[in-house]
């Protein structure tokens, strides 16, 4: 028999493989053809929401689907294409975050931003389309069979992207740099930052995790220490990448650096320093570790997963 591979060198074979697969099917479902429905593909829109889709990206996100899905059965394809819809929606973030009215940003995944490529116009509806997309993907039966378990993804999905998960949290990173009423930033306490934090970035990354257990069917009970998981490793996502933008070389991180002190943007650097943000990231890490122990041996990729996060060069 095959002897297994270590916890990391499975991790990386496992994150390559979701990797590879959520790009093949998102340049299937951003192919040049219409589907039914739809009157046509406008050739500039699926040229710039492939440049902003394909090609670069860890892929963290559909990958955490599948590895959570894996642990309750739940067949690949389904996971993948619910990883899809996870990954348009991360992409889209990506795009509206870089515009100039948000963070401004000319480099994303190592190629300029999809604004700088195209133009500010084809941008933000690129970040509609992909959007839209999402949506569109859950509601396909090929999702999941029972339109029940659809409907509870789409709320899920919404409820992690909308008002109170992704967009609210983008609108309190723009408060907090003091960009409205006051014109000057407007410094927040950990409660504030982490708040922030679970907003902007965990809540999409938790769905990434709960997504496997609600499609799986799993226990509430499961549910709930899948969902400690993915809130923890959430967290300590961003102080990661807050730490990047510190510490990281832009030719590895891919994306400028040093922009968030310059910016006032909130976050656990500035609030605490490296070293604490640091001690932060790491007990962090631990606390999503411990989350996955009723899970023994099967939940091993995505306890790598936690450590990952926390050492990632990009
Ligand atoms: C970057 O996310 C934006 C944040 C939420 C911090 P990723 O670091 O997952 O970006 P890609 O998808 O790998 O480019
Ligand atoms: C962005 O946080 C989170 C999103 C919702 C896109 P950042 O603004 O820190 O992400 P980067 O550093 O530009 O990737
Ligand atoms: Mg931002
Ligand atoms: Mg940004
Ligand atoms: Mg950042």
């Amino acid at each position: 028999m095959r002897n297994r591979p270590d916890p990391a060198a499975e991790f990386d074979i496992r994150l390559k493989e979701a990797a590879a697969e959520t790009e093949t099917m998102l340049a299937q479902l951003l192919a040049a053809e219409c589907v039914a429905g739809e009157i046509v593909r406008p050739k500039r829109l699926i040229e710039a929401m492939r440049y902003a889709s394909l090609a670069g990206g860890k892929r963290l996100r559909p990958f955490l689907v599948i590895e959570s899905g894996r642990m309750f059965k739940v067949p690949r394809r389904r996971a993948l294409l619910v990883g899809a819809a996870l990954e348009c929606i991360h992409c889209y973030s990506l795009v509206h975050d870089d515009l100039p009215a948000m963070d401004n940003d000319d480099l994303r995944r190592g190629r300029p931003t999809s604004h700088r490529a195209f133009d500010e116009a084809t941008a933000i509806l690129v970040g509609d389309g992909l959007l839209t997309l999402a949506f569109d993907i859950l509601a396909r039966p090929a999702a999941h069979p029972d339109a029940q378990m659809r409907i509870d993804l789409v709320m899920a999905l919404a409820r992690a992207a909308g008002i109170g998960g992704m967009v609210g949290g983008q609108m309190l990173d723009l408060a907090a740099e003091g960009r409205f009423e006051t014109r000057r930033p407007q410094p927040l306490d950990e409660l504030g930052v982490s708040r922030l934090q679970a907003m902007k970035t965990g809540a999409l990354l938790r769905f990434a995790c709960t997504a496997g257990a609600i499609l799986g069917g799993a226990d509430a009970s499961a549910r709930r220490a899948v969902d400690r998981f993915g809130a923890a490793l959430g967290e300590a996502f961003q102080i990661a990448d807050d730490l990047l933008d510190v510490e990281g070389d832009p030719s590895m991180v891919g994306k400028q650096t040093g922009k968030d002190a310059a910016a006032n943007k909130a976050t656990f650097v500035s609030l605490l320093g490296r070293d604490e943000a640091r001690k932060r990231l790491h007990s962090l890490v631990a606390r999503a570790q411990a989350a996955l122990s009723r899970f023994g041996p099967a939940a091993a990729t995505l306890r790598e997963a936690a450590r990952f996060v926390a050492e990632r060069r990009n």
